[in-house]
């Protein structure tokens, strides 16, 4: 049995078109490469994977404690592998100044899986998803009862004209499913140190008992 402590990097997003595992390969890759961060195996998980239909479970996920009274077989499936980790990365595009919906189904599908354990929420988008990023660690935290890491980063698509109704050519590209390596490199500057140290504060938290 290895003893790094299991992390799991969520995909919050499901269209086919999505950027959401590109960001997620980005945001693993260098969180494997730090050596502040060794004492962790970080494991992405796609929640679309999991093909959950909408809340469809006739008890609440709350007064569920065992995962064999779950009704249906997709919801035993996404408690299995949620119920593996000591800690997540919730990564969330900002759809409409929220969570994709999908991403908040899944989240409701679960309680004791999640439940004190920690989290770490970072998003993306135009103004780096702020919006999202807020309500995510609203239902994480209150809702749910995870314990939410204070450090929030945001990846904000860089080249923004204020002219151009805040567009640039690096939101172009995400809507079609695309991130270039210059905006990688951008989000490395600029949120590169805060991924890091909130990720150094999940791994402080996971040790401690839920
Ligand atoms: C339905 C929809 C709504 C969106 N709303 C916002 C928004 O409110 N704020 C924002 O910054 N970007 C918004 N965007 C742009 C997304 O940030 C961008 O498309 C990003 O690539 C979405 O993540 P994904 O590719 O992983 O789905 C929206 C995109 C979609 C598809």
């Amino acid at each position: 049995m290895s003893n790094l402590l299991q992390i799991a990097v969520l995909i919050g997003s499901s269209r086919p078109t999505r950027i959401g595992p590109l960001v997620a390969g980005w945001l693993t890759g260098n969180l494997e490469s730090d050596e502040e961060l060794l004492d962790a195996r970080f494991s992405i998980v796609d929640v679309a994977r999991f093909d959950l239909p909408s809340f469809n479970e006739p008890v609440a996920p709350r007064a569920v404690e065992n995962l064999d009274r779950f009704t249906h077989a997709a919801t035993r499936a996404w408690n299995k592998e949620i119920a593996r980790y000591d800690g997540y990365i919730v990564l969330s595009p900002e759809y409409n100044q929220g969570i994709p919906g999908a991403l908040k189904n899944a989240l409701d599908f679960l309680h004791h899986a999640w439940a004190g354990k920690p989290a770490m929420v970072v998003t993306y988008g135009t103004f780096g998803g702020g919006q999202a990023g807020q309500q995510l660690r609203q239902v994480l935290k209150d809702g749910i009862g995870v314990r939410v890491v204070d450090i929030t980063p945001q990846l904000e698509f860089p080249g923004r004209d204020e002219r151009k109704h805040n567009s640039s050519p690096a939101l172009s590209q995400a809507l079609a499913g695309t991130v270039t390596k210059d905006t990688l490199d951008y989000w490395k500057e600029t949120n590169g140190r805060e991924i890091v140290d909130g990720a150094r504060e999940l791994l402080r938290l996971a040790k401690q008992p839920r």
